[in-house]
């Protein structure tokens, strides 16, 4: 369980409560992390806190994140050097030339700009539908996607400030019928996840889940996926949505 330190490079405010901070790593990952892997972030006095990787490229890191509580709250202040474990989790294998359709709500939208970067490097094309509730939320795809850019990338809100007005699930149906893709996942709250899985059960897309994190690495238990037998830091955060319902009806 050892630490790496990473300077705080800058810290922006890209949307209303929504952080990004780019990271300078000391000492570089052993490998490059897999899509949708986390790192446990550790803020000097404050606490350790899971992230996913927003972006990593070079030794640079990224980080995208909503201020909830103490840590996070925390985080959009710090500045100077901050620890890092991990990553953790499964993470997504990419297949060579893969079709993949991303649903994200809210800050769930985090770990795609690295989803679209390894997709880049294997041919895979990503096609991306974001909801948030208002127009305050947004953020441009320039900003998002820094350099690589997914197939296309479209914002559903709820306030109808943008062209597509209503959730992403609302949205989702007509997408999800256009294309041949090989995997459609949704990423977001838990009551977004449970309506994406319920409506789109003919499909059994895949599910990006959150609990909560302590160890990362299998031996506290905090990350249980009660009632279900699975510790989302060892076998997750990806999963079928057909393997976690019952998780999903709980949280
Ligand atoms: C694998 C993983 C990856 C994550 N990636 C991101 C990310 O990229 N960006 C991001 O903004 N957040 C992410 N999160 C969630 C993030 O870790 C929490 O928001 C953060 O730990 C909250 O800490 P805090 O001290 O600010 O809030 P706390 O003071 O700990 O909590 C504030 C409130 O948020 C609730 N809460 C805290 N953690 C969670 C959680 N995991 N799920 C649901 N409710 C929670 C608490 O119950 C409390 O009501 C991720 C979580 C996991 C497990
Ligand atoms: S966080 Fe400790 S077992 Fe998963």
């Amino acid at each position: 369980m050892s630490f790496r330190s990473a300077k705080v490079v800058n810290v922006e405010e890209l949307g209303e409560n929504i952080y990004r901070m780019k990271l300078k790593l000391m000492e570089n990952l052993n490998a490059d992390p897999l899509p949708f892997q986390f790192l446990m972030v550790w803020i000097p006095r404050v606490k350790e806190v899971p992230m996913s990787i927003s972006d990593y490229v070079n030794g640079s890191l990224a980080i995208l994140f909503r201020v909830r509580g103490r840590g996070t709250e925390a985080l959009s202040r710090a500045r100077g050097f901050i620890g890092l474990r991990g990553p953790y989790g499964r993470g997504l294998n990419l297949h060579i030339g893969e079709r993949i359709l991303v649903i994200a709500g809210g800050v769930g939208i985090a770990p795609i700009p690295y989803l679209v970067r390894t997709a880049s490097r294997t041919g895979s094309s990503i096609g991306v539908l974001w909801g948030v509730r208002k127009a305050s939320e947004v953020i441009c795809e320039d900003e998002l996607f820094q350099g690589v850019k997914p197939d296309f990338f479209y914002v559903a809100t709820e306030d109808c400030s943008t062209n597509y007005c209503g959730t992403a699930i609302d949205i989702a149906p007509k997408l999800i019928n256009q294309g041949n893709w090989d995997r459609v996942i949704l990423i977001g709250p838990p009551e977004m996840l449970r309506e994406g899985c319920s409506r789109f059960i003919e499909i059994n897309p895949m599910v990006a889940l959150e609990s909560i994190v302590k160890c990362g690495i299998g031996l506290c238990g905090t990350c249980s996926l009660k009632p279900l037998p699975m510790l989302l830091c060892m076998n997750g955060p990806l999963y079928k949505c057909s393997q976690v319902v019952d998780y999903l009806e709980h949280s």
